[in-house]
């Protein structure tokens, strides 16, 4: 049966993620377009909402003039059960495209080369990790969950804490972020971030931080967090209260104690010697300590994940989790899935059977590996097209019987790395093309375009064989959505050993994909495999994805962030 969720009716859960469900545009005649976004985490969490019904609060893509939020709101709230949290086009632009884009993503997927620090965009995500905070202590009451999403919101868990127990005035943080970032930021730069004087604070919504105390920095490698006296009239704390104790008693006064945060990462994470290469490697660790739960898509990543609390902030970890200024924060591994009936189902669509037909036709005679990626150097499609090529070199009896499609969705378009895989792989796909194509024939047949459902879908059906050859990939869904999609033809998978799938889909050919000989044996191998062979590893691979599913994935995640307390399992911790 389904999963089943033990949360009651009246609690809660807000899902805050960057990415929102729907990315706003805006054309040149200023009319504004809803898109469906891409990527597994909104594939994943959309696949959540028959069984969890949650607030979504994200960024919409795009700065939304004043004149117009009344009516865009509206429309994000009525028909996706959004919140939008709105950043000005170059915060937005410093957050995604520069600290979460290009730091954060690049070291989290082993490429430290690709890594550019930037002192401004340090400042510009903590910033925009405090415009989320804000939206979301706003929203949320006593006892409500909140569960945040992937690498872009690593400081919200510490910086929501600390707004809900009594931290209020955004010029304080500005202030404190300022004495910390390490090479120096002109005033310039502040102004232009934060749209703001340094050093001048702005209490939010009228609240004023007096009467309470707030948390301050911490001070030396693995030190604790003190809290900092200050004027005004201080509560009364009891003696020998830990700060999670302290920070639920400010709490309780204003209606938000008892609230429970949770943190998925949907990407890896790296080993702790690659990890430590970030300079803020301190700070991102501290903002998710303040979570109750935290998240990962496999047993890896969580234990580089604790080792970095250890070896980077001298903390003594357990084997499930970590005790940290008196709250215990439980870290645990869940694999993310699919929906696999939407593509089970998507299937059965005349439109998808009747475009599946006209696919058939114009591939008859030759076989059929089908590739989808969003166009992200992590994919390792270089190394795809490379085998490829190997492979037809030495088994030139294929040219002509097999293609590859390869389906490359648009993505960050204005980050530099990614313009320069763009111009790569043109160039591969041309030279593979000219040098093995004929006028009736093509090997590659490369698409730079985000398509439609339906389309994705009958290609997937259509396929003898998938390709995932990322070079790191936190778990990788379009190997689960091929799978879901192979009832009748029971294609091969041919997945990358460095996907976090790989660590779940027992009965896929498992590749190195920098190893270009063997990936080109597994082209072949996959090719030639025979039908009894082929159908015993797709029930595997089927009864696996059909158990495992996004479903099951948001249930056992959210059902164990209820259970928890904040507070150290019993028997000795810590
Ligand atoms: P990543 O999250 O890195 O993009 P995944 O393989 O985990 O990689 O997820 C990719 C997701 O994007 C899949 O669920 C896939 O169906 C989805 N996708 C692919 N093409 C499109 C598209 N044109 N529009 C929307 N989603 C798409
Ligand atoms: C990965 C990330 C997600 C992200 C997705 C698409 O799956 O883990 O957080 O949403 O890629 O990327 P984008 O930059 O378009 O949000």
């Amino acid at each position: 049966g389904s999963p089943q969720l033990e949360t009651s009716k009246d609690q809660r859960l807000i899902v805050v993620s960057n990415r929102l469900p729907v990315t706003i545009s805006k054309d040149d005649k200023g009319e504004y377009h809803f898109k469906m976004s891409s990527g597994g985490l909104v594939s994943a969490l959309s696949g959540c909402k028959k069984t969890m019904s949650f607030q979504w609060i994200g960024w919409p893509g795009k700065d939304i003039p004043m004149a117009d939020r009344e009516i865009v709101n509206k429309r994000l709230l009525d028909e996706y059960n959004c919140v939008p949290v709105y950043l000005s086009d170059e915060l937005a632009d410093r957050h995604y495209n520069g600290f979460s884009n290009s730091i954060l993503w690049p070291l989290f997927h082993y490429h430290p080369g690709e890594m550019n620090f930037d002192a401004a965009h340090w400042l510009a995500y903590r910033e925009a990790n405090m415009r989320f905070a804000e939206v979301v202590s706003h929203m949320c009451q006593s006892g409500d969950m909140v569960w945040v999403q992937d690498y872009h919101l690593m400081l919200l868990p510490m910086l929501l804490r600390s707004m809900i127990s009594g931290e209020s005035a955004q010029g304080e943080m500005v202030r404190k972020e300022l004495g910390r970032v390490k090479e120096g930021v002109d005033d310039e730069v502040v102004k232009d971030v934060l749209g703001m004087q340094p050093g001048v604070a702005t209490p939010v919504d009228g609240e004023t931080d007096e009467g309470v105390e707030m948390l301050d920095d911490v001070e030396e490698e693995g030190g604790p967090l003190k809290m900092k006296e200050r004027g005004g009239k201080r509560p009364h704390f009891p003696r020998g209260l830990s700060t999670f104790q302290k920070q639920e008693m400010v709490a309780k006064e204003k209606g938000k104690d008892g609230i429970r945060i949770g943190f998925f990462l949907h990407t890896p994470f790296p080993s702790s010697e690659i990890y430590r290469v970030l300079p803020v490697r301190r700070e991102i660790l501290l903002g998710v300590l303040q979570c109750d739960l935290i998240g990962f898509h496999t047993y890896d990543y969580a234990r580089h994940f604790l080792s970095s609390c250890t070896r980077i902030l001298g903390l003594q970890t357990q084997p499930n989790g970590i005790e940290f200024e008196g709250r215990y924060a439980q870290v645990g591994t869940y694999p993310i899935g699919i929906e696999p009936m939407q593509f089970v189902e998507g299937l059965q669509k005349e439109k998808v059977q009747t475009r599946l037909q006209a696919l058939e036709n114009r591939f008859k005679g030759c076989k059929v590996i089908i590739g989808v990626d969003r166009l992200d150097y992590i994919k390792g499609i270089p190394q795809k097209l490379h085998a490829l090529e190997v492979f037809l070199t030495q088994h030139p009896e294929w040219i002509g019987k097999v293609v590859l499609v390869q389906l490359a969705i648009p993505s960050r378009q204005d980050v530099e790395e990614y313009q320069n895989l763009r111009a790569c792989v043109n160039e591969l796909v041309g030279r593979i093309n000219g040098r093995f194509g004929t006028v009736e024939f093509m090997p590659i047949h490369y698409l730079h375009k985000s398509v439609p459902f339906e389309e994705l879908t009958a290609m997937y059906a259509l396929a003898d064989a998938c390709l995932v050859t990322s070079t790191r990939d936190g778990m990788n869904l379009v190997a689960y959505e091929y799978i879901s999609s192979q009832s009748k033809r029971h294609g091969s998978m041919v997945l990358s050993e460095f996907a976090g799938a790989a660590q779940s889909l027992n009965g896929s050919i498992l590749i190195n994909p920098w190893d270009v000989q063997s990936t080109a044996d597994a082209i072949h191998l996959a090719l030639e495999m025979g039908p009894e062979q082929r159908e015993s590893n797709w029930q595997k691979l089927f009864s696996y994805v059909s158990k495992y599913t996004a479903e099951a994935w948001g249930v056992s995640f959210v059902n164990e962030l209820t259970r928890l307390s904040g507070l150290p399992p019993a028997g000795p911790a810590g």
